[in-house]
């Protein structure tokens, strides 16, 4: 029986993969250190549901800790990590640096070195779409130019694929890292645009739209990742690097559209200026997942934002 350890696993991507390996009666241990970037109770709310499964574990934990994260290495001896644990969000990196360089940085140090040190069959970990910073090619493969990102955020996870090519070709630690799009859906996390504008539309407040509403994001549902991700679980690969994307470039203001007539209530749009660290257009090139992971998104944009909408507000009730 396979035994997995997650990092992140009260966060909204570790939190759907869990659910989803639990299900299937696999044996999965959790950290996470519940920070307080966004709101700690739908942090908890989502552990409470994973701690209901008889196979599931969790210890709080911060990644810098090195000794209580070598506890739990030695103590569930897993096969493999799923590192998701990280600083999120492009924007607080401008005003929080050091939370990023001490989760994703030397936190992702600390995961890599135990995997190491334990011998580990194989990381699993997330990059992101970030990495491709001002990437002019459309749309984004795993071949382009990745040398500039925009965001400190990029620049960590940039740094992590480096890290993880450099482990697996000195120490033969099998890595495969995974550069997801814009992922939204239930359980969502409150600093994403999509679940913002939504909470700010019903409660009658303001939403403000970057870039006078001019950018495009390829949007990817929740369970079009956790199937990426679970995909990747029995492959035999040394290092390789897959975009988990839905593939389609979808306009700001189509996804505010959408918010809108599934709430049927009109968004008060204020247009600002680009932001610094944003970039315009972010598009996955999916051929390679595709063909080695046989990655296949199934769910529409219109269809993704109905159940999360759904989902919101009978969370709220
Ligand atoms: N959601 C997206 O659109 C998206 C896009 C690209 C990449 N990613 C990456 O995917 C991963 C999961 O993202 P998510 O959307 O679930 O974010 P999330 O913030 O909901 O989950 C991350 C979890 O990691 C935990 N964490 C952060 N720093 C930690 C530390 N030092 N020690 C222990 N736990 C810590 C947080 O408490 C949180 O619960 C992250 O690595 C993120 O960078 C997400």
């Amino acid at each position: 029986m396979q035994k997995i350890l997650i990092t992140g696993a009260a966060g909204f991507i570790g939190y759907h993969l869990s659910r989803s390996l639990l299900e299937d009666g696999i044996i999965v241990f959790g950290v996470d250190n519940l920070n307080n970037y966004y709101d700690t109770d739908l942090k908890e709310q989502r552990l409470k549901r994973l701690k209901s499964f008889k196979n599931f574990s969790f210890k709080k934990i911060d990644l810098i800790d090195e000794k209580k994260l070598n506890n739990v290495f030695l103590n569930f001896n897993p096969s493999i990590v799923i590192h998701l644990a990280a600083q999120a969000g492009v924007r607080y990196s401008i005003e929080n640096p050091k939370a990023y360089l001490d989760s994703n940085l030397i936190g992702f140090h600390n995961i890599i070195e135990q995997c190491r040190s334990c011998k580990i069959e194989k990381l699993i970990y997330a990059s992101s779409s970030s990495i491709y910073g001002l990437n002019k090619k459309i749309p984004f493969s795993v071949n382009d130019k990745t040398d500039y990102p925009v965001s400190l955020y990029g620049a960590t996870k940039k740094s992590n694929e480096l890290v993880a090519h450099a482990y697996s070709h000195l120490y033969g630690l099998k890595t495969i890292g995974l550069r997801f799009f814009t992922v939204y859906g239930p359980w969502g996390r409150p600093d994403m645009a999509y679940f913002s504008f939504t909470k700010k539309i019903i409660e009658g407040r303001k939403i403000e739209v970057f870039n006078h509403g001019n950018m495009q994001r390829d949007f990817t549902y929740i369970d079009d990742i956790v199937d990426g991700i679970r995909n990747t679980i029995e492959k035999d690969f040394n290092f390789e690097i897959f975009n988990l994307g839905n593939s389609k470039s979808e306009d700001l203001m189509t996804m505010i559209r959408i918010i809108e007539k599934e709430l049927n209530i009109k968004a008060n749009i204020v247009f600002k200026d680009m932001q610094a660290g944003d970039v315009f257009k972010t598009y996955a090139d999916i051929k390679k997942s595709n063909k080695m992971l046989k990655f296949k998104p199934k769910v529409s944009l219109q269809i993704g934002l109905k159940k999360t909408i759904d989902w919101y507000k009978s969370f709220i009730r």
